[in-house]
């Protein structure tokens, strides 16, 4: 079969990994999924800079929307970010165009997942999203595939990285909140804007898609009480150790005979748990599931070789000739969010 041809639009942490790592794994993908998978085209915004790329490799495309139409490729991934502009009209014009997309971008997905499913679904192409929670860990297709034989009533963990990172470091180092922002800033963890991290909003938008895979219900974000770990000082840190706690920011989705109720907030968690045991970039989901109780996977939750790793996992899929419901279920079966979600955000 001929090869699958990938255009890229964003060419930073998460594009270039993924570029590096697709050469890695040439192989070991042809051999995988009976077809090789090639990089032909990108798009980011500076053409010049140095990204220690074989740029002469691919076509360039000053605007990622062309990009995305390009009849010149086969797969469309977005790895720019963001939740409107360029992300989000590029990601529309791919699957309009009947392109499956790859995509890492969770805060997109929080706010269009259903539209741009539904995109999908008419095309008839993947929309896929691995990389949008939890980084490497392979937590949507565990929920959307491995789990269906299961009832779910609780998905919840740590999911950023960056905020994990901090509260370990200002633990375990004494380092100030905002020096260990920065180291995880250049670790390249962090999102563009961080407050999307350390407010909370970046688990926010990853528990609203866990939330629609565990439940089977639309995508809310809206729907979610978030707190972030902006307040957090060392001595809250030190206090908690000393009640035999550590914190850590949560999100938490819980359903029950009331509707579905989604929280992000620090929580102090006894050290003697699992969770309380997970450090630095390292994210945890746990799934309180029927047939398997207390399932957790644990691993890198950012950064550039991580994320990218679930990226190619997703390229992979679709050069299989795989494409399911992105949401486990068509969009018209998904049940919108019970009231009482929203009666729990209103309420603080
Ligand atoms: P970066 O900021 O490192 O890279 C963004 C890339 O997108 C850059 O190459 C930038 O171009 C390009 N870009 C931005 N806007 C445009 C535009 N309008 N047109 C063309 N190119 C554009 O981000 P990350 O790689 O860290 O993140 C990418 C996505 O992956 C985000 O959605 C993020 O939330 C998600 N993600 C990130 C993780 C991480 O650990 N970093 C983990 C999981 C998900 P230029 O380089 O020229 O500025
Ligand atoms: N900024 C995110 C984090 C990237 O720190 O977890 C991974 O989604």
């Amino acid at each position: 079969a001929d090869p699958l041809k990938i255009g890229i639009a964003g060419l930073g942490t998460v594009g270039a990994s993924t570029i590096r790592l697709l050469d890695r794994r040439a192989n070991a993908l042809a051999a995988s999924c009976g077809r090789g998978v090639t990089v032909t085209a990108v798009s980011a915004r500076s053409r010049t800079r140095d990204r220690g790329l074989p740029m002469e490799r691919f076509r360039w495309f000053d605007d990622p929307i062309a990009l995305a139409r390009d009849p010149g490729i086969d797969v469309f991934v977005e790895l720019m970010g963001g939740e409107e502009g360029a992300a989000h009209e590029a990601v529309k014009a791919a699957l309009d165009a009947g392109k499956p997309v790859v995509t890492a971008n969770k805060a997109l997905l929080a706010r269009h997942g259903v539209d741009l499913a539904r995109r999908a679904e008419k095309a008839g192409v993947a929309l896929n999203f691995e990389a949008a929670v939890a980084g490497g860990v392979p937590i949507i297709k565990t929920l959307r595939e491995a789990l269906i034989g299961n009832n779910i009533d609780r998905v919840y963990g740590i999911l950023n990285g960056t905020c994990n990172y901090i509260l370990t470091k200002m633990e375990a180092e004494g380092l100030s909140f905002d020096a260990c922002l920065k180291e995880a800033q250049r670790l390249g963890y962090a999102e563009a804007d961080p407050t999307f991290d350390i407010g909370g909003f970046d688990t926010a938008h990853k528990l609203a898609l866990l939330t629609s895979l565990a439940f089977g219900t639309q995508v809310n974000a809206e729907a979610i009480h978030v707190e972030g770990i902006e307040r957090i000082t060392t001595e809250d840190l030190l206090a908690a150790d000393e009640l035999g706690y550590r914190v850590k920011l949560l999100g938490v989705a819980t359903r029950s005979e009331a509707g579905v109720e989604q929280r992000v907030h620090p929580t102090m968690v006894p050290k003697s748990t699992p969770i309380a045991q997970v450090d630095g970039v390292t994210n945890a989901v746990a799934i309180d599931a029927d047939a398997v109780p207390e399932l957790t996977l644990v691993g890198p939750g950012a950064g550039g070789e991580a994320t990218a790793s679930a990226v190619v996992g997703d390229i992979a899929d679709i050069a299989r000739g795989q494409a399911g419901a992105p949401f486990g279920r068509k969009t018209g079966d998904l049940e919108p969010l019970p009231a009482a979600a929203m009666q729990a955000h209103k309420g603080g």
